[in-house]
């Protein structure tokens, strides 16, 4: 069976509870209540309902599948062989401040390969899909990175922990890399950040403080798009291991890793 006849039906179920949820977070805004699962990291109704209803849609499709989402949502997901792999809000911290720049993340794991990412971000409507060997798209518009090879001529974003110790590695790394790189951003979406990096407009992400939901369904954008992925010493990434280094180029990549993995 061709790749897009595999995949098109769950990106098409994936999308659907991608929306749907999108819808929830928006029509949330005016009246969630704020709780703090861990100093700085946020979770509201909103995180709860968006979930539930991604979890229901994907459910009644595929009752035999995993299921793993940021939210205490765990099924089968070490056991079966399609894992769907849920964020229900990507960048809580922006929404609850009103900051247009979070999202709703859905990706899927076949066998422990990503091979399906969808990315909804409700703010401008704005629909990314991915599936292995199809191809990465906006609102069904082809993606591709945008090639920026060289690290002067790159904007980059780090995500940083969220209540920081000033000891992190991940500081002094962002320190490290700072004068070598044209901008380095923080933007609070890891998701949104690696679906704008499949769509050109940022060159590098990187992060050694992901869990597996902040990453899944973007790595399948970007490497779809053209982009690289590898962990923070150029090695390949275990989405339970913490750590992505998205490129749009692999000489960015080579010009990044030795300054990133320094002791
Ligand atoms: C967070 C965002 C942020 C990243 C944090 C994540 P959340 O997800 O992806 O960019 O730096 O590590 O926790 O909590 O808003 O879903
Ligand atoms: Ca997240
Ligand atoms: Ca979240």
């Amino acid at each position: 069976m061709a790749d897009t006849e595999r995949w098109q039906p769950m990106v098409e179920r994936a999308s659907l509870a991608a929306r749907q949820a999108g819808e929830i977070l928006q029509d949330w805004r005016e009246r969630f209540t704020v709780s703090e699962k861990s100093r700085s990291n946020l979770v509201t109704e909103a995180d709860f309902a968006a979930q539930k209803a991604i979890h229901e849609i994907l459910l009644e499709a595929y009752p035999d599948h995993g299921y793993l989402g940021e939210e205490g949502l765990s099924e089968n997901a070490s056991t079966a062989d399609y894992v769907w792999i849920i964020d229900p809000l990507d960048g809580t911290g922006n929404y609850v401040h009103g900051f247009p720049y979070y999202c709703v993340s859905i990706g899927l794991q076949y066998q422990g390969r990503m091979v399906i990412g969808v990315i909804y971000d409700p703010t401008r409507d704005d629909l990314f899909t991915a599936a292995e060997g199809c191809g990465a798209f906006r609102n069904g518009k082809p993606l591709t990175v945008s090639g920026t090879t060289q690290l002067s001529q790159a904007m980059c974003v780090a995500s940083l922990p969220v209540a920081g110790d000033p000891n992190h590695p991940a500081l002094a790394r962002f320190i490290r890399a700072l004068p070598h790189a044209q901008t380095i951003q923080r933007l609070g979406s890891a998701e949104l950040n690696l679906a704008y990096l499949a769509a050109g407009h940022l060159d590098a992400f990187w992060s050694s403080t992901l869990k597996p939901w902040d990453m899944a369904a973007g790595m399948v954008l970007v490497q779809e798009a053209g982009g690289t992925l590898c962990n923070l010493s150029g090695g390949p990434i275990d989405i339970h291991a913490c750590e992505i280094l998205a490129c749009s180029s692999s000489r960015l990549q080579n010009e990044l890793v030795p300054i990133l993995s320094a002791e």
